[in-house]
């Protein structure tokens, strides 16, 4: 997928939703199929091709970054998943003009927004709210937004993102449960973060795009994501240099105009169905992926036993021996990512010999290894390391998903055993999967969904 920079044509939409007709169509967001299981019979390899849908930690940080623009934005490639739907919601919400221009691709405009404040019944949905700080900070040069929900992976402070806004000027303030920042006006700064952080290098990016003089960040997350929302800000005219380095460099620019930009595709969507051809020992071409973003991933495959062919913009996974252990650290990019931890570990639960995975990014992310372990692995855990011991097959059991990569985990643990996975609470997969049922069917699975009416209430429910 290119990048197709600034265009000056006019869009004329050829089907234009509305708030709820968006909603539909970007179904999950509001809590109808929260009760929905999936129900798979273990036991087929995949085999076929999958296409990836676009990055959805690009994408929500690009959606509220289309504030800044003083014009309309057209965004391709935006995967159709419950966190674009809140993103787009919010925005919806604050004002702004929503429109599809067909599958995945949206016209937005921004420039009606007056009111640079989140409430908490938008915030409360998803981690990536906070990105709203950063780009109504950036905009109007004041922001109140909610503090963020989020998925529990342990505690999940903002203090490197108060940190960032006020080195460039800014107050911060917490007050009702609000994130209250205002600055008279926002003057570049140096910031060194106390350790690798994605959040506050994308939300520091978006308040310093538009500030007087230089901005430098040190210790920059260098994540694929990083560096798409940095290209996403070029392409509307900002000056970033250094994105997907550890230095980023931004010269603040008096204005943005609106672009047309294709939201690179997601490497952990792409991990995850690699994971998956290789837990079912099958032979998949997985297809839009960057491989070089796949690099860590990729070489895990490898040294545990599978085969791993790149082309230019797809990889292929297969297994035809058997597969045998290894050990994983979770490391910010482009080390291993801690988003690919859960499913990895699934994988290695069927590997022969003893694994040990150590999780160095979040405090609590094996909350799936209980619902695994009724599946018969065997795992256990001290505090950040797992070790686990492989057993010849997984057993199909009734599971019940923890967070987002959780849940791509127990599928993966779903289509690889014997007998039939339920697998419950789903509404957290949707968060960040465009389509599995339908992708995996394509590729040989069963799994199908099991409705259940008047699924609804989710108060709980928090995105990452
Ligand atoms: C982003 O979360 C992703 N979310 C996560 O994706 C991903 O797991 C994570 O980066 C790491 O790659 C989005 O992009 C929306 P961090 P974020 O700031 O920004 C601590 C998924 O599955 N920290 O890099 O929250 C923090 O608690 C999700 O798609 C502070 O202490 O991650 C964590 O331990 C899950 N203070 C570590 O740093 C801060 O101010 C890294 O967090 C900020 C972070």
């Amino acid at each position: 997928m290119k990048n197709k920079g600034q265009q000056n044509t006019t869009v004329t939409p050829r089907i234009v939703y509305q708030n709820k007709e968006i909603l539909r169509r970007y179904a999950f967001c509001m809590g109808d199929n929260d009760l929905d299981k999936f129900i798979i019979k273990g036991g087929r390899r995949l085999e076929g091709e999958v296409s990836v849908s676009g990055a959805k930690n690009a994408a929500v940080a690009i959606i509220p970054a289309v504030i800044l623009a003083d014009g309309p934005c057209i965004l391709e490639n935006v995967p159709n998943i419950s966190d674009v739907s809140i993103s787009l919601r919010i925005l919806y919400e604050m004002g702004a003009q929503v429109k599809t221009l067909g599958y995945n691709t949206f016209l937005i405009d921004a420039t009606t927004i007056t009111e640079p404040i989140v409430p908490y019944e938008m915030a409360k949905h998803m981690r990536a709210s906070y990105y709203f700080l950063g780009t109504l900070l950036g905009k109007f040069n004041r922001a109140r937004v909610s503090m963020p929900g989020g998925c529990y992976l342990g505690d999940r402070p903002i203090d490197q993102h108060i940190k960032a806004f006020s080195a460039l000027g800014a107050q911060c303030n917490l007050d009702h449960g609000m994130i209250d920042i205002n600055a008279g006006s926002l003057i570049g700064a140096q910031i060194y973060f106390d350790f690798v952080t994605v959040g506050a290098t994308i939300n520091t990016m978006l308040a310093a795009v538009k500030a007087k003089g230089l901005t430098v960040i040190e210790n920059a997350a260098k994540e694929p994501h990083v560096v798409d929302l940095a290209n996403f800000l070029n392409s509307m005219g900002a000056d970033i240099m250094g994105a997907g380095t550890d230095v980023i460099k931004i010269k603040g620019v008096r204005s943005l105009k609106g672009t047309n930009y294709a939201i690179i595709p997601d490497q952990i969507e792409a991990g995850t169905y690699m994971v998956a051809a290789a837990a079912t020992r099958g032979n998949v071409l997985i297809k839009n992926v960057i491989p070089k973003h796949l690099e860590s991933i990729t070489a895990k495959l490898e040294k545990i036993g599978a085969t791993v062919e790149e082309f230019d913009d797809s990889v292929r996974v297969s297994v035809d021996g058997p597969l045998v252990r290894t050990n994983i650290k979770t490391m910010p990019h482009p080390g291993f990512p801690t988003d690919m931890q859960p499913q990895f570990s699934t994988l290695l639960c069927t590997a022969a010999g003893t694994s040990i995975v150590t999780e160095d990014i979040f405090n609590n992310r094996f909350r799936y290894v209980e619902q695994l372990r009724r599946m018969g692995a065997n795992i256990s855990i001290d505090g950040k390391v797992a070790v686990i011991e492989g057993v010849s097959y997984l057993m199909g059991a009734p599971v019940t998903v923890p967070d987002l990569r959780a849940g791509a985990a127990l599928v993966i643990a779903g289509l690889a055993a014997r007998g039939i996975t339920e697998i419950e609470d789903i509404y957290h997969i949707e968060r960040g999967y465009e389509d599995i049922e339908r992708k995996l069917q394509g590729l040989g699975a069963d799994i199908s969904r099991k409705s259940v009416p008047g699924g609804t209430s989710s108060s709980h429910k928090v995105a990452l």
